[in-house]
């Protein structure tokens, strides 16, 4: 067993918070195995972060009208904050916007440069005339080919699934300015991964067989379609500038930078030893992620490492697949998720249940699912049945017959003798299970011990004997007692806030705990003072888990809203009809409220042939300071009305969504007031 390792979870994107599926694929086992291997007395360092850069992000940002920083603020705060809440114990959780990684991520890019590792090459891209920008393909809507799809990605189809080239759209449109693109040759550089074809195929496919076979899978269907260049830059304004004269407006590609994050995070964390970490071949490198970040992992990344020179390669990559939620896929957009911040706020004090049920529940061979029900039986009949049970009948035993003190060993039949050799047969199955990364099968044979301690305590029944044989009593509990703290040890990795709590009960310290004391029946000495007995979990009740329910449901209904409560359309026009209305673009130029009512705006706009006085019902949606200087539109020949004795001379024209929610109507750009709209 190796001494040294760095453990690495993949950077989440700061574009939203973490759900129970990244909980359940990425971070509560990268978790577990770095705890486990501290309790091993290896050296650990365990790396977190966020994934600051990217186009998803630049979107985000576009759509709520802030800066791309604003958005990766935000998010990476309420995630390192959420993470820390459930006793993630990274040692660093940084961000790859950090000055550090940036510098590292730039730097790692030059030399490659510098060796001739890339290839540069000119391809055409869409460009958008308008907002003078190359557009990445999530930035190019239209109809999808294979299912007419109105506003299909240029990477995907959201409709039918389909992967797209943006070429293949049908009438391709800019989602910045509106505008038809048109293509634009652009120099890009690319890592020829076809070069290192057969050192991956022997480093993976003849080095690590012994990957999970999900994972060795993956690789071995990549690199049998043979590896083809992959682009490391990009055209946008969001990332690691393209550290080359020339590259203004390009910028590292974030599969290129993010898993430059590991290294730039480790040395933000280490500064003057962080090498030992990445460049000695006597540290293991274990990379734990989703399933859909394999091919960075395992293909590109070490592709990279090895183009470098100077680093080691990963050693195991135990990529997860997904996590279901009631029956349904995670989605972040429907909000079709468990997000873990609410968690904590809507159940505190139970950070390990959560633990507990998503790594018992493990989507580690396939993808699995996660329902409220099942995480109820298994906090009442796994946690306080079993677990829960056996801890607090000890300790309340040992209160009522010795004073709390632990009570002495007297003489040991052949079934205590049994039982005591059981646990060491535990702790060695345990370990097998843990370090090849089968955690569902680590944690069931952590609770065989509890489910061991319960059977011994209701074979010796110890309350029927107390009143005649007080030596057999006392042997039991001890018995049971040694179990407890061998618990508090095996648990820790899964379960550190309620093990800290039976180590609090045992009154014994974590020093007391490491994993080489495991399977010994002396690590509380005879006469040793317990605290006072508590619960270590309480059941949870039908309305928690209903109030989850309904929660979910209400999305569910809202997401089916969206659709079937959509307005038909309404009878057919003449094109004369509607050429009778005069819509223009206006500016507001002043607004006040109309004095006793909570719904109307008084506003004067200017509409490039007058300024005239509209009445309008915005008034809950607007402040008139908000909307004071901004262009509207507005129908200008709707016949003049009294409102509230104010004579209003047109109509603002605003949208309404299903929830009843209403905007305004803007210009993409500042235009002459008096513009006409046809
Ligand atoms: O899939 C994701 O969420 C990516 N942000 C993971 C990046 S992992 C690493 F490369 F940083
Ligand atoms: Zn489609």
């Amino acid at each position: 067993m190796y001494k040294r390792y760095l453990i690495t979870s993949a950077l989440p994107y700061a574009n939203g918070p973490v759900h129970i599926g990244h909980l359940a694929g990425v971070y509560i086992p990268a978790d577990i195995y770095s705890r486990y291997l501290r309790l091993k007395g290896c050296e650990v360092v365990f790396i977190g972060g966020s994934d600051e850069h990217g186009v998803p992000i630049t979107i985000k940002a576009r759509r709520l009208g802030v800066s791309p920083q604003d958005v990766v603020d935000k998010y990476h705060n309420l995630m390192k904050d959420s993470f820390q809440r459930l006793g993630i114990t990274f040692d660093i959780y940084s961000r790859t916007t950090s000055a550090i990684h940036h510098e590292t991520a730039s730097a790692f890019f030059k030399k490659l440069y510098d060796d001739g590792k890339f290839i540069e090459q000119t391809s055409e891209q869409f460009y958008d005339d308008e907002a003078q920008q190359f557009l990445a393909d999530r930035y190019i809507v239209g109809v999808c080919p294979k299912c007419g799809f109105e506003r299909a990605y240029g990477d995907q189809c959201e409709s039918c699934g389909g992967a797209l080239s943006p070429n293949e759209l049908i009438n391709p449109k800019s989602t910045i300015s509106g505008s038809a693109p048109v293509l634009r040759e652009t120099l890009h550089w690319y890592l020829p991964l076809d070069r290192y074809q057969d050192f991956l195929e022997n480093w993976i496919l003849n080095g690590h067989r012994e990957w999970k076979t999900n994972v060795y899978g993956q690789c071995k269907s990549w690199l049998d379609q043979g590896l083809q260049p992959r682009a490391v830059s990009r055209d946008l304004f969001w990332g690691v500038p393209v550290p080359l004269e020339g590259a203004e407006g390009k910028v590292l590609y974030v599969w290129f930078d993010a898993p430059i994050g590991y290294i730039s995070n480790t040395k933000e964390l280490l500064p003057d030893t962080w090498e030992r970490w990445w460049k000695d071949p006597e540290t293991k490198l274990v990379h734990f992620i989703g399933k859909d970040n394999i091919v960075f992992h395992c293909i590109v990344f070490p592709a990279m490492l090895k183009a470098h020179g100077d680093f080691i390669l990963p050693d195991n990559v135990p990529a997860n697949e997904f996590l279901n939620l009631e029956g349904k896929k995670i989605s972040t957009t429907e909000n079709w998720a468990v997000w873990l911040h609410e968690y904590l706020d809507e159940l505190p004090g139970k950070e390990d249940v959560l633990r507990y049920v998503l790594c018992a529940n493990a989507p580690e061979t396939k993808d699995n699912d996660f329902t409220w029900k099942d995480f109820q039986t298994r906090n009442n009949s796994e946690l306080v049945a079993i677990l829960g049970n056996f801890v607090n009948r000890a300790m309340v035993l040992t209160q009522k017959y010795f004073s709390g003190k632990v009570p002495a060993i007297n003489g040991l039949t052949d079934y205590d003798r049994e039982v005591i050799a059981e646990i060491p047969v535990i702790g060695k199955e345990f370990e097998n299970s843990i370090e090849t990364f089968k955690f569902r099968e680590a944690l069931k044979k952590a609770m065989d011990l509890s489910r061991l301690g319960n059977k011994y305590l209701a074979d010796t029944e110890p309350w029927k004997i107390a009143g005649t044989d007080m030596n057999r009593v006392s042997t039991i509990l001890n018995i049971s007692l040694q179990i407890c703290a061998n618990l508090s040890i095996i648990l820790e990795p899964f379960l550190p806030f309620s093990m800290k709590k039976l180590r609090a009960m045992l009154n014994i310290d974590a020093v007391a705990t490491e994993w080489d004391k495991f399977g010994n029946v002396n690590l509380l000495a005879e006469g040793h003072q317990l605290a006072a007995p508590s619960l270590l979990f309480e059941k949870i009740g039908d309305e928690t888990i209903e109030t989850q329910i309904n929660k979910l449901e209400v999305t569910k209904r809202s997401n089916a809203s969206t659709v079937s409560d959509t307005v038909p359309q309404k009878e057919t026009v003449q094109f004369d009809d509607f050429e009778k209305t005069d819509i223009r673009i206006v500016t507001v130029v002043a607004a006040e409220r109309v004095p006793k009512t909570d719904k109307l705006l008084k506003l004067t706009v200017d509409t490039g042939i007058d300024t005239r006085t509209i009445v309008s019902g915005i008034a809950e949606y607007y402040k008139p300071e908000d909307i004071t200087g901004k262009q509207v539109c507005v129908l200008i020949n709707l016949a003049p009305r009294k409102i509230k004795g104010i004579e209003s001379q047109g109509m603002i024209l605003m949208a309404k969504d299903s929830s009843g929610k209403m905007c305004t109507l803007q210009p993409s750009e500042a235009m002459d007031n008096g513009s006409v709209i046809s």
